[in-house]
């Protein structure tokens, strides 16, 4: 296998555990704060990483000491991060995590990865030109992935969109993509009112729908096909959705059959939930390959 390239955000995550959500206008006492490296690009280099992949990271921190944490914390992943740009004069992107009631919500300040622009595409081509697998997601500016999957189309660069969070995704973009990987939620605001199958179906074998602990699914010859997910006892979902991308990418540039890779990236995203934070209980290959023979 050659290299993945990501483009995306990389971000601090500041998550506080708590037995219930505040609602407007009041004040909970939360059990603990957890710093730790997330975004959804850093975190899919990451799962990529630990399964075995060269990944290159590409994007935007600020000159501050989150930055420099989350420079180090690629490095400790094996990541090359020679181009993931220190910006001055602005703060490293962060996310505000709550985890409580078995669930997460999250704010986002972009930060620096606003400004992940098309200078970083143009500088880091000879890694994306040359990728087995370019993976996006949408948390930095739409123009720059509008930009990357053009270019990526235009020579012939396979990519995987990550529509999440959910924001206007042209539709040229899954067009122009080799797959795009919504949850039920990002497929519905890609085609409002259309039910899954026939978003699916009418996009065969390139949107994949990651449906949680089912697994995923996917459309051909006109049938919906799904890959059932694995069942785990869930400690943190953050960055589940992350580390199935990382995994997908990982298959699918090892030229894996698609059935086969999603069974893979179902795995890697189940292993990923036992633990505390996104980056946390991402696995590494060993894990997922016991897992994938355990569970036949
Ligand atoms: O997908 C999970 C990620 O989304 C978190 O790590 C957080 O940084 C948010 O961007």
């Amino acid at each position: 296998m050659g290299h993945i390239a990501v483009i995306g955000s990389c971000a601090m995550d500041l998550t506080v555990e708590t037995d219930r959500r505040p609602g407007a206008g009041e004040t909970v006492m939360g059990r603990r704060l957890i710093v730790s490296p997330g975004g959804k690009g850093a975190n899919q280099a990451v799962a990529a990483s630990r399964l075995g992949a060269a990944v290159y990271m590409i994007g935007c921190v600020g000159d501050d000491s989150y930055g420099q944490m989350i420079q180090d914390n690629l490095e400790a992943n094996g990541i090359d991060s020679r181009y993931v740009t220190v910006l001055p004069k602005i703060s490293s992107g962060t996310a505000h995590i709550t985890l409580a009631e078995g669930d997460n919500s999250i704010i986002v300040i972009k930060g620096a990865n606003d400004l992940v622009g098309r200078a970083q595409i143009d500088q880091a081509w000879p890694v994306i030109g040359n990728a087995d697998m370019v993976l996006l997601q949408q948390e930095i500016p739409m123009d720059t992935i509008g930009y990357c999957i053009h270019r990526c189309k235009e020579a012939g660069v396979p990519v995987i969109l990550n529509p999440a969070p959910a924001a206007d995704t042209p539709a040229e973009w899954v067009e122009e993509a080799t797959y795009v990987t919504p949850n039920e939620h990002e497929a519905s605001a890609l085609y409002p009112g259309m039910s899954p199958e026939k978003i699916l179906i009418g996009h065969s074998r390139r949107i994949i729908m990651t449906r949680g602990k089912q697994g995923a699914a996917y459309g051909e010859d006109g049938k919906v096909v799904c890959v059932p997910g694995f069942s785990a006892d869930p400690v943190d979902t953050t960055g589940a959705g992350d580390t199935f991308n990382g995994a997908l990418a990982v298959a699918c540039a090892e030229g894996g059959r698609l059935e086969e890779a999603l069974r893979f990236a179902n795995a890697a995203a189940a292993l990923s939930i036992q633990k505390i934070g996104a980056q946390g209980g991402m696995p590494g290959r060993t894990e997922v390959e016991e897992m994938l023979l355990c569970r036949k």
